[in-house]
């Protein structure tokens, strides 16, 4: 949707932000307060990067703070919730999340760490089928990762990663190129791994027509969700995916280098002889302390985990998927449209009048809750100028990309009216009405 507002109107703005919205969670959220401007809260548009603090997050952490203080090593029993099997209440609404079996799933580690353990059993490179498509525009973790892995399993870099560039004077992939491109190389590609919402530009990638494409040059095909986990409904188990990793950092409110989540479709659950890397958290956890040499892994994402869970990393993620639970991802996405759509009509009325430009896609299925802008102007001293002088908070990305996230749990309309006219007011002098 190309978002059309008629009324641009501070006023507007409030009032849309009275109506109910049972995906409207703000209240539940701890809001910083602002550094400048006349509103004593931020604006804050910067959950792509980093979610807000859940009000609940504090007491259940302090909880289970108080389990080890209660009950020492026998917490891994005897605490409420207990350690040694935490990791399961995550399990359920994780998997809701992402659209996955429960078996299909488990939160471990960071990002980057999953994706090298799921490229460790998904890329499995030969002589001649042993390239790596990514995006051009991969976020710098990914493309490291990638290009790590090609050299461990003794290729060159240079050219077994393969790049997805968009078309000259295009900001986005198309996905009839991509689809191409897969064929063109179809014989050299071994996996496939790209951001299932691009980090720079925001826009959604078509996850199923290309993993199917994958799949039909005989790639294994897996997808960094980072920006799309909490963002946009996903169904990785009906789109036979085959691996993919998120963090919870951004959208899912878990708090900064939070513990992130693995996928691994059930086929290769039901595959005995799948290469892993594995630990003691690899094996059936019913004969884990038999200390046997050998592992036995359960048909389950978690033979992909290694180590005991960091249980006061774990307890916030549990707190947030919980209300992620609660809210559901389809009536959160239908906010997250309106929000984005009226932000994008106040954000065309701005690109009609400057040189700023949307980059991201209009169309529904094209985008998020992220709307990426090309400036013409320092993007660092712009961020810096939207906080101290009207308490915006954005990111921006070099060397000319500011990202602005109306994440739908705790963003309002006036939010965005407020980012829009900051925005209009420092690069014109002219703010929205
Ligand atoms: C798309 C994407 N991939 C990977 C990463 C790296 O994440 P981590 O530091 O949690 O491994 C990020 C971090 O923001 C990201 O946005």
């Amino acid at each position: 949707m190309s978002g059309v507002t008629i009324d641009q109107s501070e006023d507007h703005a409030v009032e849309l932000d009275q109506l109910p919205d049972p995906a409207s969670r703000r209240s539940e959220f701890l809001i910083p307060p602002a550094v400048g401007g006349e509103f004593p809260l931020t604006a804050y548009l910067a959950g792509n990067s980093l979610g807000l603090q859940p009000r609940a997050t504090r007491g259940e952490l302090m909880a289970d703070l108080d389990a080890w203080e209660e009950y020492g090593v026998h917490g891994h029993s005897d605490a409420d919730r207990p350690w040694f099997p935490y990791h399961e209440a995550l399990r359920g609404p994780a998997a809701r999340l992402v659209g996955a079996q429960p078996r299909e799933v488990v939160m471990m580690n960071s990002l980057t760490v999953n994706l090298h353990l799921l490229l460790a059993s998904f890329y499995r490179p030969t002589a001649i089928r042993h390239r790596i498509v990514i995006e051009d525009k991969a976020f710098s973790s990914d493309s490291y990762a990638v290009r790590s892995h090609v050299a461990l399993r003794g290729h060159d870099p240079e050219t077994a990663v393969l790049r997805l560039r968009s078309r000259p004077g295009e900001d986005v992939l198309r996905t009839e190129d991509v689809v191409q491109t897969l064929r063109d190389h179809a014989h050299s590609i071994a996996t496939v791994m790209i951001g299932g919402v691009n980090y720079l530009t925001g826009e959604v990638m078509d996850m199923p027509a290309i993993t199917e494409a994958g799949h039909d040059i005989g790639a294994t095909v897996g997808w960094d969700l980072a920006h799309a986990a909490g963002n946009i409904p996903l169904h990785l188990h009906e789109w036979d995916v085959d691996f993919a990793a998120w963090c919870t950092y951004k959208y899912l409110n878990s708090g900064p280098g939070a513990v992130a989540g693995a996928f691994v479709h059930s086929r290769h659950l039901d595959n005995p002889g799948i290469p892993r890397l594995e630990g003691w958290w690899s094996t059936d956890p019913s004969s884990r302390f038999e200390m046997r040499p050998v592992s036995e892994p359960q048909r389950s994402a978690d033979a992909w985990s290694l180590s005991n869970p960091p249980i006061f990393a774990m307890g916030p993620v549990r707190t947030s998927l919980e209300m992620f639970d609660e809210v559901g991802m389809d009536a959160l996405r239908e906010r997250s449209l309106r929000l984005s759509g009226y932000l994008r009509g106040l954000l065309e009325t701005l690109a009609g009048r400057t040189d700023i430009r949307l980059v991201t896609p209009g169309e529904d299925e094209r985008h998020g809750a992220q709307l990426s802008v090309r400036v013409n102007t320092d993007v660092s001293a712009l961020t810096e100028r939207l906080s101290s002088n009207w308490g915006v908070v954005v990111d921006d990305r070099q060397p000319d990309i500011i990202r602005l996230a109306p994440a739908p749990l705790y963003c309002t309309y006036h939010d965005c009216w407020r980012a829009a006219d900051a925005l209009g007011q420092e690069i014109s002098g002219e703010g929205i009405a």
